[in-house]
């Protein structure tokens, strides 16, 4: 995976403790209970899509057809698909305890980490979150480690996959953690708008370590007009314009190895600040005001609708962040204008970010 990520897997471990199951985690007086705060296990199994779907996902006929292109017999034996979609496959069998189930998907262990060193101890009220982080549970209270957690199985797949038809992943931790089920409360959430920057921050770190991958594979190809050039040179754009922070050369994000250095230290730093509203604001104003660069023509029009793309999220998770509705009418008009690469008309879009970015400074 990534810079960070080199030492994790997508299966979930960062160490060589077994993992126990599901079920280790669900008797009654633990998370299997139906009381607000011990009812992990039944969103888990019930609503959260991680517990049944992504195995079921592999048994479909759009996988058949996925795996045909690639020459895999069976998608939901086959290691380029379970790595993501059915994880607890690639758990070595010497790693597994008495209740671990292969079924049971993107599991309590697979974000958690394996219990083996934490299970018994966890549950004593000495035992810190120090304690516990020490013992291989993974501190997904902070962001970053959040962040690492998902991104291995949500913003990168190889170039083959999606030439077979694999969608396109899009790493947003702060959207994807609302569509999620939560079965933790909210307050320990941190700030939404920073989930997004350190998310956002963690995804371009990714993209940038695949594009410098394919360089070095691929040498001498010129990869300025492919997708995953023009999205992580969008996102690139998005951030740097985001944070005022002109470092590393943008456009076509060709030094890859730089901007995965930067992006990586900005998630960071950005997971270890006491983030504040204001910083929320500056953030804001500054995509808000970014009309004029839809305005220059020198940039190819296939970036600009990218960039587009990516504005119109970040606005909307700033927006969601402050519960701020001012400007709801001109965001959807964005969203519209930003929904087809394609048919994307850069000086159609401009006009209407200028009226975005009026509203939202009305009074
Ligand atoms: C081991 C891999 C893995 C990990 C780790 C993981 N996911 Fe997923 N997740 C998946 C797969 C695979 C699917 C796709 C399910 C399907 O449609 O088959 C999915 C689906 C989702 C979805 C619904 C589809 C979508 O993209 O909107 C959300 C939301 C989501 N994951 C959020 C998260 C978040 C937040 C984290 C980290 C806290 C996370 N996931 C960690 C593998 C993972
Ligand atoms: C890097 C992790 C990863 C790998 C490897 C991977 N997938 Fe996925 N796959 C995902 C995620 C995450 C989603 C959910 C995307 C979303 O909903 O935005 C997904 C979605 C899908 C979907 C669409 C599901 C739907 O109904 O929308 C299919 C089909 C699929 N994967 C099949 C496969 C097959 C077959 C393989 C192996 C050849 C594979 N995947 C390998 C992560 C992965
Ligand atoms: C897709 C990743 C993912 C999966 C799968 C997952 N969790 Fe979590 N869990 C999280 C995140 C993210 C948090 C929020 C950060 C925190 O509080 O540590 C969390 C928080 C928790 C909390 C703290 C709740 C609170 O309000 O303080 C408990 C307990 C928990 N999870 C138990 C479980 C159990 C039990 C399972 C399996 C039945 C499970 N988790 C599966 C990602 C996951």
């Amino acid at each position: 995976m990534g810079l960070l990520c080199g030492a994790a897997t997508a299966y979930g471990a960062d160490s060589a403790a077994k993992f126990l199951g599901a079920g280790s985690c669900a008797s009654s007086g633990c998370h299997g209970g139906g009381g607000a705060h011990q009812n992990q296990f039944l969103t888990w199994s019930l609503r959260d899509f991680h517990s049944q779907r992504p195995p079921a996902t592999l048994t479909t006929a759009r996988s058949k057809q996925i795996g045909e292109a690639l020459n895999i017999k069976d998608p939901t034996a086959d290691p380029q698909c379970t790595t993501c979609h059915a994880p607890l496959r690639e758990v070595p069998e010497n790693l597994r305890g008495e209740s671990f189930k292969v079924s049971e998907g993107v599991s309590c262990e697979s974000c958690h980490g394996p219990a083996e060193n934490w299970l018994r101890a966890h549950t004593r009220h000495d035992y810190t979150r120090a304690d516990r982080t020490a013992a291989g549970m993974r501190d997904l209270q902070n962001l970053y480690v959040r962040a690492n957690t998902c991104v291995p199985c949500h913003q990168v797949v190889s170039q083959p996959l999606l030439k077979a038809g694999h969608p396109e992943l899009i790493f947003e931790l702060d959207g994807q953690s609302v569509a999620e089920p939560k079965h933790w409360s909210a307050e320990k959430n941190g700030n939404s708008a920073q989930a997004w920057f350190v998310g956002q921050a963690v995804a371009l770190r990714e993209m940038s370590w695949q594009l410098g991958q394919a360089h070095v594979i691929e040498a001498g190809i010129n990869f300025s007009g492919t997708n995953l050039v023009a999205r992580c040179s969008a996102l690139s754009w998005l951030l740097h314009n985001a944070t005022a922070d002109n470092s590393v050369v943008q456009l076509y994000a060709e030094d890859f190895g730089s901007l995965q250095h930067w992006a990586d230290q900005q998630a960071l730093e950005k997971s270890d600040l006491i983030w504040s509203d204001q910083l929320t604001q500056e953030y804001l104003t500054r995509l808000a005001n970014l009309a004029g660069s839809f305005s220059n023509n020198q940039i190819p029009q296939y970036i600009q609708a990218r960039r587009a793309e990516r504005l119109v999220l970040a606005l909307d998770r700033l927006l969601a962040a402050q519960n701020n509705h001012k400007a709801d009418a001109e965001l959807n008009q964005l969203f519209k204008l930003a929904q087809s690469v394609p048919d994307f008309d850069p000086a159609q879009f401009a006009a209407a970010l200028e009226k975005f970015s009026t509203a939202l400074a009305a009074p």
